[in-house]
C-alpha cells in the first residue's frame, strides 16, 4: 500500500502553492499519496506563514498533537516548513526534539533528499538556507487541476516594510526566467488551464531574464502569456504600488485577458504612517497610480490590504485611512490589526495603541469596506458577465459555479459541458459571498 503524506498549511497563496509543490515532489520521489487524515500518514508536514498570527504557537501546538502519533507509530516522519521554520531553524528541535525535518520556503525542493537522509537514519535534517536559483530549477513540471492555476514567477521581497517579516523569512527578490515561466503556462494551457495567476510576494517587481540575456518585466510577461493559445484570463498578486510601471499600466489597457481587477496594498491613508512603515510612497502617489490604472482600464475593480493600529496610529491617521477608502472605493479588501513581528524594525516601536481601540478601528474599517464591496455586487445585478466555470456549485450539485473577472463566485443552472469553459451569464441576484446568474450563452471573448 502506498505510503501517505499529510500537509497542514497555514497562510497565504504562496504557502498553499509551496505545499502543493512539496506534495508533488514527494509523490514523484517517494510515491507518497496525500491524505486528509493525519492518523494514517507516514510523513506529517506543517507549512506555516508568520506574517501575522502567533504562528510559532500554532506550529508547536500542532507538533504536540503529532508527537502522540509518533509515539504510537515510531516510523512516522515529522517536518516543519515555511516561514516559521525559516525564522526558528534548528531551534525548533530544541523545543520539539521529535521533529525530523526543518526546511525553509527556499529549500522545499530538497525535501525528498532530506527525507532519504532521515530514513537512512542519518538523523534529523535542517536546511533553511536561501539557494534562490535552485528552487525554480528543481520544482516538478506544473500539473493542472481544473481550469485555474497558480504560477509562481518570483520569490521573496526586497522592500523591507518596517512591519513585515517576509524579506527575512523568504529572502530577497529573485525572479524566474522569462521563457521558463512561459513554458510552464503553455504546458498548463495544453492540460486545459484557461486562467493563470502569477504569484509573488511582490509580483510586479518581476524582472525575469530572457534567454538572450535581456530582462523582461511583469507587463511583458503578461503580454506574452496572453498570446498563448487557450489562456483566456490572467491575474497577478500581490503587487506593490512602487512597482506599478508604465509597461504594467499599458498591459492593463491593451491585454483583454488581463482581468479588470487589481489587488494593490496601500496599508494606510496617512502619509506619516506610510513613512514609518517605509512604504516609500505618499498617499498622493498611490492616488496617481490608481488614476492612471483606471484611465487605462475604466472598469477596474481595486482591492487592497490595510493595517490598523500601527505603533503610534492616531485618530487623525485612522481618519485619513477612512477618507482614502471613501475616495477610491475599494472592492473586497483585507484589513488586519497590526501584529508585532520579532526582528522587524517596527517591533522596536512601542505597540502603544490599545487593543480595544485597534479592534474598534478594524470593525469600522471593515464595515466601510464591506459596504463598498456589497454596492459593487449589487450594481452587477442585471449585467452580463464572462465567467470561467470551475465545477459544480458547492451547495447544489445540479448547478454550476464559476468566477467573474472581479473574482466573485456565480452559481447558475447550466449544462455540465460548460465546466472548464468561459461562458456569459446574466447576474440575477447578489448575496454576501456569491452571485446568482442565468446562463446567457458562450463567452464573447473566447480564448
Ligand atoms: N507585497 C505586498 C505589499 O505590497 O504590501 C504585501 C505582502 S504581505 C505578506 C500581505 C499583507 O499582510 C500586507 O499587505 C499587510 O497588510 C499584511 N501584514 C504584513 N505584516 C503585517 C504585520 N506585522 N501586521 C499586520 N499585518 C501585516
Ligand atoms: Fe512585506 Fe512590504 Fe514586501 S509588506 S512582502 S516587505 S512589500
Amino acid at each position: 500500500m502506498a505510503r501517505k503524506l499529510y500537509i497542514k498549511t497555514f497562510g497565504c497563496q504562496m504557502n498553499e502553492y509551496d505545499s502543493a509543490k512539496t506534495a508533488e515532489l514527494l509523490a514523484d520521489s517517494h510515491g507518497l499519496e496525500t491524505t486528509d487524515n493525519p492518523e494514517e500518514a507516514d510523513v506529517l508536514l506543517v507549512n506555516t506563514c508568520s506574517v501575522r498570527e502567533k504562528a510559532q504557537e500554532k506550529v508547536f501546538s500542532q507538533l504536540g498533537r503529532w508527537r502522540e502519533l509518533k509515539e504510537r507509530k515510531p516510523g512516522v516522519v515529522i517536518g516543519v516548513g515555511g516561514c516559521v521554520a525559516s525564522q526558528e531553524g534548528a531551534a525548533i528541535r530544541g523545543r520539539a526534539p521529535y521533529v525530523d525535518l526543518v526546511y525553509g520556503p527556499q529549500t522545499l525542493q530538497r525535501v525528498p533528499q532530506m527525507l532519504n537522509e532521515v530514513e537512512a537514519t542519518s538523523g534529523p535534517q535542517v536546511d533553511v538556507s536561501f539557494p534562490e536559483v535552485e528552487k525554480f530549477d528543481r520544482l516538478p513540471p506544473a500539473r493542472a487541476e481544473g481550469p485555474c492555476a497558480f504560477v509562481s514567477v518570483m520569490e521573496g521581497c526586497s522592500k523591507y516594510c518596517t512591519f513585515c517579516v517576509v524579506p527575512y523569512t523568504r529572502g530577497e527578490e529573485f525572479s524566474r526566467g522569462f521563457e521558463d515561466v512561459l513554458l510552464e503556462v503553455a504546458g498548463l494551457a495544453e492540460q486545459g488551464v484557461r486562467e493563470v495567476t502569477f504569484l509573488g510576494q511582490n509580483v510586479n517587481a518581476y524582472r525575469g531574464r530572457r534567454d538572450d540575456g535581456s530582462e523582461a518585466d511583469l507587463g511583458q510577461l503578461i503580454t506574452y502569456a496572453a498570446a498563448i493559445e487557450g489562456i483566456g484570463r490572467i491575474r497577478y498578486t500581490t503587487s506593490h504600488p512602487l512597482e506599478v510601471n508604465a509597461s504594467l499600466i499599458e498591459a492593463h489597457a491593451r491585454v483583454p485577458q488581463l482581468v479588470g481587477h487589481l489587488h494593490l496594498p496601500v496599508q494606510t491613508g496617512s502619509d506619516r504612517l506610510l513613512g514609518l512603515m517605509k512604504r516609500n510612497h505618499s498617499v498622493a502617489h498611490y492616488r496617481a497610480i490608481v488614476g492612471a490604472l483606471r484611465k487605462a482600464r475604466p472598469d477596474l475593480f481595486l482591492s487592497s490590504d490595510f493595517i490598523v493600529g500601527f505603533p503610534g496610529e492616531t485618530q487623525a491617521d485612522f481618519a485619513a485611512t477612512l477618507a482614502l477608502v471613501r475616495e477610491l472605493n475599494f472592492d473586497h479588501s483585507f484589513s488586519f490589526i497590526y501584529s508585532q513581528r520579532p526582528g522587524t524594525p517596527a517591533s522596536e516601536l512601542a505597540d502603544n495603541v490599545l487593543m480595544a481601540v485597534k479592534k474598534a478601528r478594524l470593525a469600522q474599517l471593515q464595515a466601510l469596506l464591506a459596504a463598498q464591496a456589497k454596492a459593487f455586487s449589487e450594481a452587477m445585478v442585471g449585467t452580463r458577465q464572462r465567467i470561467l466555470v470551475h465545477g459544480r456549485a458547492r451547495r447544489d450539485a445540479d448547478e454550476l459555479a464559476g468566477r467573474t473577472e472581479n473574482n466573485r463566485v456565480v452559481n447558475f443552472p447550466g449544462p455540465s459541458t460548460c465546466i472548464g469553459q468561459f461562458v456569459d451569464v446574466t447576474i440575477t441576484a447578489a448575496f454576501a459571498n456569491s452571485l446568482r446568474g442565468r446562463f446567457a450563452g458562450p463567452s464573447r471573448l473566447e480564448a
